[in-house]
C-alpha cells in the first residue's frame, strides 16, 4: 500500500511536472484576465504533525474557479478549526489535466480524501464501478437530504440504490453571453434561433466586431459548443439519444448541426487557439467579442473576479434553438474507500451539502445551489432567473462535461472535435464519432 502510494504521487508529480514543462497552466488560468489576488488563509499547501489533514481535490484554480471553493474551505475550517485543509486542486479548465492526475492515484491506491467529480457517467461509470466509492446513503438520511436535493440530482449520482456524491451545485451548459453595450449600440437582440444567430453575427462582422468568442486552447470548449449546437438542432430527445446510442451520428439532424457549427466558427476571433475559457469570455466583457457560448462559470469570473454587474455590462439568454431546456453540469463531492479519516470526509460533505456552504460557494461561482432550500434572495438577478428556469426547464445532461457518457468518449470527442475546427471535414468527424459511438456507448 505504501508502496503504490508512494508510486502514483511520483507518477502524479511527473505528470503535473510534465503538464508545466507543455507550458500547460498549473496555477492560474485566464492570462489576459487573472485578477491576482493575495492567497487567501484556506490555501494551504504544508501540513502540522499531529493535525488531521483533509485533501480537497478539483480543478478549480485561477479566475473565475477558485473563490467558490475558497469560502467553502474557510466555512469548513470555520467550524472545524484542528484540522488541516490541503486544497490540492490542479489547473485546467473542466478538469483538462485534473482528470489524468486523479486517475493514476485512484489506479494507484492514493486517492485524495475527497474530489470534484460531474455527476452522472463521470462519476459511475469510472469511480462507482471500478468499486471505489463509498455508498452515503446513511449520510443523506442523517442530514435530511433526500427531499432537499432534486430527485433527478440524487439519481444522477447513484448507482443500483446506493448514493455515492454529494452535488454542490448546478451549473447551467447552454448560455449564450453577450456584450450589452455592443448589442444597445447595433440595435440587436440576442438570437433564439440559428437564423438570427447569423444574421446578428454577420452584422457584427460588417461593422468589423468579432462575433463570437471561443477559446479552444483546451479542446473541451469547442465540444462545449458544439453539444449545445447539437442540442439546439435536435431538441431534447434528439441530443440524450445521441449519448445513448439510439441515433447514430450519421443522422441528417447531426449533420446539419456540423454544418451549422462549422458555419459558426467562421465568426469566431483569430486567436482562439491561443486562448483558454476566461480568456475567451474576457473578449466579450472588454467590449472585444459580442458574444461567448459557455457554461455560467463565466457568470462567476465576470460578477466575481471582474466585478461586472448582469444584466448592465452583460446579457444571457439560452444558445439558439434551446430555450425552455438546461444542460446540467453539476459538481460533485464523495468519499473514496481507503482514505484516512472518513469521518472527516463526511463532515466536509455536511459543510458542502448545507444551506450556509451551499450559498457560500454559489454566490461566488456562478452556479445555482443544488439544494431547493436555499435562499434565492442571496443570489443576484441572473441567479434568481437561473434558480426558476431549472424549476420550469426540460433538463439533459452534458456530455462536454461527463454527465452524458462514459470518459472515453468524451475524450475521443474532444479529439475529433478538435480536429474539426481545423479541417472542417464533417464527413470525417462523423465517422469518427460514429466508431467512438459504436464502440464506446453501451446501446440501450
Ligand atoms: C466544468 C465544471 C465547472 C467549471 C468548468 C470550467 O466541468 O463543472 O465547475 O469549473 O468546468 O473549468
Amino acid at each position: 500500500m505504501q508502496r503504490y502510494r508512494l508510486l502514483s504521487g511520483l507518477l502524479a508529480f511527473l505528470i503535473v511536472t510534465a503538464l508545466a514543462a507543455c507550458g500547460k497552466p498549473t496555477a492560474s488560468t485566464g492570462s489576459e484576465a487573472a485578477d491576482q489576488k493575495e492567497p487567501p488563509a484556506s490555501e494551504q499547501t504544508s501540513t502540522t504533525p499531529g493535525k488531521k489533514t483533509l485533501e480537497i481535490f478539483s480543478w478549480w484554480t485561477g479566475a473565475g474557479e477558485e473563490a467558490g471553493l475558497l469560502a467553502l474551505i474557510d466555512l469548513f475550517k470555520s467550524k472545524y478549526p484542528d484540522v488541516d485543509v490541503v486544497n490540492a486542486a490542479v489547473a485546467g479548465g473542466a478538469g483538462t489535466n485534473a482528470k489524468a492526475v486523479l486517475a493514476s492515484r485512484m489506479q494507484g491506491g492514493d486517492p485524495p480524501s475527497t474530489f470534484q467529480v460531474h455527476g452522472g457517467a463521470e462519476l459511475n461509470d469510472s469511480w462507482v464501478a471500478a468499486g471505489k466509492m463509498e455508498p452515503l446513503n446513511d449520510l443523506y438520511e442523517s442530514e435530511g437530504w433526500m427531499d432537499k436535493f432534486p430527485k433527478e440530482l440524487i439519481d444522477l449520482v447513484s448507482k443500483d440504490g446506493k448514493i455515492y456524491s454529494v452535488p454542490v451545485n448546478i451549473h447551467r451548459g447552454n448560455v449564450l453571453w453577450y456584450n450589452k453595450a455592443i448589442f444597445e449600440e447595433n440595435g440587436l437582440t440576442p438570437p433564439k434561433t440559428f437564423d438570427e444567430f447569423f444574421s446578428v453575427a454577420e452584422t457584427l462582422k460588417q461593422k468589423g466586431i468579432t462575433p463570437l468568442a471561443l477559446g479552444d486552447k483546451e479542446p473541451w470548449t469547442a465540444a462545449h459548443l458544439l453539444e449545445d449546437v447539437l442540442l439546439g438542432t435536435l431538441g431534447p430527445d434528439g441530443y440524450r439519444a445521441l449519448w445513448t446510442g439510439e441515433k447514430p451520428f450519421d443522422d441528417p439532424d447531426v449533420r446539419k448541426a456540423l454544418e451549422t457549427f462549422k458555419r459558426m466558427l467562421a465568426y469566431v476571433n483569430d486567436d482562439h487557439a491561443a486562448r483558454n475559457w476566461q480568456d475567451a469570455a474576457q473578449l466579450v466583457a472588454s467590449g472585444n467579442a459580442a458574444m461567448n457560448i459557455m457554461g455560467d462559470w463565466v457568470k462567476g469570473y465576470f460578477t466575481t473576479d471582474l466585478k461586472l454587474k448582469p444584466n448592465q455590462d452583460f446579457g444571457w439568454a439560452p444558445t439558439p434553438g434551446t430555450e425552455g431546456v438546461f444542460v446540467v453540469v453539476t459538481d460533485t463531492f464523495g468519499l473514496p474507500k481507503g482514505v484516512d479519516h472518513p469521518e472527516l470526509v463526511k463532515d466536509f460533505l455536511k459543510v458542502l451539502g448545507s444551506v450556509e456552504g451551499q450559498t457560500a460557494f454559489n454566490v461566488l461561482k456562478g452556479s445555482i445551489p443544488a439544494r431547493i432550500d436555499v435562499d434565492p434572495q442571496k443570489f443576484d438577478v441572473y441567479g434568481q432567473a437561473t434558480i426558476e428556469d431549472f424549476k420550469r426547464s426540460t433538463l439533459v445532461p452534458s456530455l462536454a462535461h461527463g454527465s452524458a457518457a462514459p470518459e472515453g468518449f468524451v475524450t475521443q470527442v474532444n479529439q475529433a472535435v478538435n480536429v474539426f475546427v481545423t479541417t472542417g471535414d464533417v464527413e470525417q468527424v462523423i465517422r469518427t464519432l460514429q466508431t467512438a459511438q459504436d464502440t464506446l456507448i453501451k446501446k440501450k
